[in-house]
């Protein structure tokens, strides 16, 4: 298993380009199955997820071909049923049980099981099937949803953790071809969600309200093929900022949409940061004086769960008392003991994470766990003292487009080592 040296203590410097976002481009290729005319999509990033996303259209039918970040699917006929071998990777792969519904009616899918963020349970997905007038069965490990007739109706989509990025997704798609409107309440209202709706409409769907926490989608009878890009990634952009707010200098991210990133935006200026935006970039300058945060993980626009993780890399490393709440993913603290193990003062009281700053941290061999506890370990490496050997990085390579060459471009000194 590869794994990543960092080398504490180079100053970053120099602008980095940000890649197309992984959470818009894994429903939006799922979309294409909606229709069996080619789509085009573009500014698709090269991870791992999107390669599984991929396997998976191939698998259903679609032939898929894809060359430097433009992907051309075209699904003249399709499969129901998703083979676990590839679904079990990785949990974004029930986006496609919306349009296989939508456009066959039936389609069957491995459960996604839970995994190191916590629970990750579908039941809201279903809620918005079955509202449609789908039936939904657990059989053997797999999710089996098929309708007669999907028919507009509304439904609210609000969880106990509020409102679902991947369930608002999911039923959009199963009601863009359903007879009638479709309402759907609490929607989520996340970039990635607006990006869908946008693909979608490009197809000839009519859908309204993206963006917004009620969607109202009025079906048609088919959908057509399109070209789209896709929107920059924000998760990697504010992984990008936090990481220059820490390294002293100025970095400035290029190809980037500043508005998506509002509340990482506010933090790390409070944090005491100079944070300025202009169209398509944000420059941020490292300041000698950093302050602690209080921060609470929240739906867009809200400051995102896929932040929280690089937060408490930087504030480990800040004086004072920081206080960060997860509401989303309440057991999402898989990289604080990895963070102790640097010599993080961090306490944990059920889903609240306490740091005491301290100065600096030391290296040491550390594991990542999930996609964005592996970030933050490298972040907290690019600071502390020594080396920070940071293992099973294929974590990193699901959604991080090669972090490390990227991260070196603007200073810093990373080794990949390969297994
Ligand atoms: N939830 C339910 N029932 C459901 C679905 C969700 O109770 O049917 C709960 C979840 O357990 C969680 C909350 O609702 O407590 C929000 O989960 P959501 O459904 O919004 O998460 P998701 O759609 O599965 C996407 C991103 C995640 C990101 C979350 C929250 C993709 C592929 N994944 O997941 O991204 O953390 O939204 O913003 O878009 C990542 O990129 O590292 C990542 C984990």
């Amino acid at each position: 298993m590869d794994k990543i040296l960092v080398h504490g203590g180079h100053s970053l410097n120099g602008s980095v380009r940000i890649s197309g976002s992984k959470n818009s481009a894994l429903p939006i290729l799922a979309a294409t199955l909606l229709t069996r005319e080619p789509c085009t999509i573009s500014n698709v990033p090269d991870l791992s997820d999107i390669h599984y996303m991929l396997q998976i259209l191939s698998h259903l039918g679609a032939q898929v071909e894809r060359a430097s970040g433009v992907v051309r699917v075209e699904a003249e006929k399709i499969k129901t049923v998703a083979p676990y071998d590839i679904v079990r990777k990785m949990r974004a792969s029930v986006c496609v049980l919306g349009p296989l519904l939508g456009r066959e009616k039936e389609a069957t899918v491995s459960l996604p099981g839970g995994c190191v963020i916590g629970d990750r349970p579908i039941d809201l997905h279903l809620k918005g099937f079955e509202a449609l007038g789908a039936v939904s069965r657990i059989e053997h490990g797999n999710v089996k949803v098929f309708a007669g007739t999907l028919r507009g109706t509304t439904v609210n989509l609000r969880g106990k953790q509020g409102p679902t990025v991947l369930g608002t997704d999911n039923v959009i798609m199963a009601a863009v071809l359903a007879e009638g409107t479709t309402i759907i309440e609490s929607a989520a209202a996340e970039p990635e969600v607006v990006d869908l709706a946008n693909f979608l409409n490009k197809m000839g769907a009519k859908i309204e309200g993206a963006g917004s926490r009620r969607i109202v989608i009025e079906g048609v009878k088919e959908l057509h093929g399109a070209e789209h890009t896709v929107i920059p990634d924000r998760i990697e952009a504010g992984t990008f900022l936090v990481a220059g707010a820490m390294m002293g200098g100025e970095v400035t991210l290029r190809r980037v949409t500043h508005e998506h990133l509002g509340s990482v935006i506010d933090a790390v200026r409070l944090a005491g940061y100079e944070v300025e935006t202009s169209a398509g970039s944000i420059r941020v300058r490292g300041n000698g004086a950093p302050k602690p945060l209080q921060l609470t993980t929240e739906p867009y626009p809200g400051f995102p769960t896929d932040m929280q993780a690089q937060m408490c890399a930087l504030l480990a490393q800040t004086n004072g008392i920081s206080v960060i709440s997860e509401t989303i993913f309440p057991q999402r603290y898989m990289h604080v003991s990895e963070l102790k193990r640097m010599g993080a003062d961090i306490s944990l009281d059920g889903h609240t994470a306490i740091i005491k700053g301290v100065e600096k941290l030391s290296g040491a061999p550390v594991m990542a766990s999930d996609l964005r506890a592996s970030a933050a370990l490298v972040l907290a490496g690019l600071r502390a003292e020594g080396v920070t050997e940071v293992n099973r990085v294929y974590h990193i390579d699901r959604g991080y487009e090669s972090i490390d060459e990227k991260l070196n471009q603007l200073g810093a000194r990373i080794e990949r080592v390969k297994a």
